[in-house]
């Protein structure tokens, strides 16, 4: 883990330093945030989280590992260290977003960067500015980190490619969400201890779904099997080419299946002409308790949200004892804490701030 070096400069490392003695670290000043000489070889490859795909999985073990000790900073009384004083992290939001957008901004602000967000609605593309000049334009502001949720899959690498901030995919069409998948994976071995050997079934939209992408990368590289259930119209037709069993039946695949995750058909990605009617999905495809039985005793219920109560997923399975969905948007903050630190922290990024002092 990364250590805590309290004099002159630098990040207060997780599971280090009460927020008040961190206030009195020696806050690093603009110019002079030095990371710890003995932080783990530790940071990223790239500058950008652009999708699980391109994570190796020391990489991954490497967030969930740093977002393990994040955690504990959420449960104080005053939720805030120093890490990040003096960088700027910007939200760009170009679809609606409840979890991801909140989680990254507390995220930031728990680590004390500055904060700007910016919405669909309150951006110059309604104006018809490209994708493109509004990243120059926001590039030319000094952002360090800039999240980005788009429609387009491909806009976080568009994004990365001109601009040297560090860019997090927060969600590019059905292309990849990959923090949903971290934080999945932290809650999976919270509850599990390890994810290797693993069955995990994701169920339901698997065609339209940036969730059920990034984590089967995720899933497969850190060692679980991983099995997909939807019906046809719902399925990629080269599904298995990630490396999965697939089933066109729900039953089956739950057997034998330690943590069984739904997905939200995605409505605003053609979801809604697949199917007859909801109520025949949810006799197919919803998560009922009589479903669930068939997984193992101790399986565990996720959803990444958000949730159609009687249409994916039964009430009662949603907020019963397996559910551990609410843990997912804890563990949200930890990894997006990590993230950042770990851009921010970075090659790249230490060079940047070399550069500039
Ligand atoms: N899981 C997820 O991405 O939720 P939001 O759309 O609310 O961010």
């Amino acid at each position: 883990m990364p250590q805590t070096k309290k004099a002159e400069a630098g990040p207060i490392a997780p599971g280090e330093a009460s927020s008040a003695a961190a206030g009195d670290a020696g806050l690093a000043a603009p110019g002079d945030l030095v990371f710890p000489a003995d932080q783990p070889a530790a940071s990223l490859k790239s500058k950008d989280l652009l999708g699980i795909e391109y994570l190796d999985a020391d990489e991954i073990r490497l967030i969930l590992d740093t977002a393990h000790h994040f955690k504990e900073i959420s449960k104080r009384p005053i939720k805030k260290v120093p890490t990040l004083r003096g960088k700027s992290v910007i939200n760009l939001f170009f679809e609606p977003s409840t979890r991801t957008r909140t989680s990254f901004e507390i995220a930031a602000k728990r680590l004390s960067a500055d904060t700007q967000s910016i919405s669909a609605s309150t951006s110059a593309m309604v104006k018809g500015e490209t994708l493109i000049d509004t990243a120059r334009n926001i590039e030319a502001m000094y952002p360090d980190i800039l999240v980005i949720r788009h429609a387009f899959p491909g806009a976080a690498h568009i994004l990365a490619r001109t601009c040297s901030a560090g860019v997090i995919n927060a969600g590019d069409g059905a292309h990849e969400h990959p923090t949903q998948a971290l934080l999945d994976a932290l809650t999976i071995r919270d509850h599990k201890g390890s994810i290797e050997g693993l069955r995990v079934l994701i169920c339901g939209d698997i065609a339209h779904s940036r969730v059920a992408r990034s984590n089967i990368h995720c899933l497969r590289k850190l060692g679980a099997t991983v099995v997909v259930a939807a019906p046809p119209t719902f399925m990629p037709c080269d599904v298995e080419s990630l490396g999965v069993e697939a089933f066109d039946r729900l039953e089956p695949a739950l057997e034998g299946a330690d943590v069984v995750m739904t997905l939200r058909i995605q409505l605003e990605r053609g979801g809604k002409l697949s199917f007859p009617s909801t109520r025949e999905y949810f006799n197919l495809f919803g998560l009922s308790r009589d479903k669930l039985a068939l997984a193992k005793d101790d399986a565990i219920v996720m959803h990444p949200g958000p949730m159609n109560r009687g249409v994916e997923i039964a009430s009662d399975v949603a907020d019963g004892p397996r559910s551990v969905i609410l843990d997912q948007v804890s563990n949200g903050i930890a990894v997006r804490m990590a993230v950042l630190y770990l851009l921010a922290g970075s090659e790249a990024a230490k060079k940047n701030v070399e550069t500039a002092a």
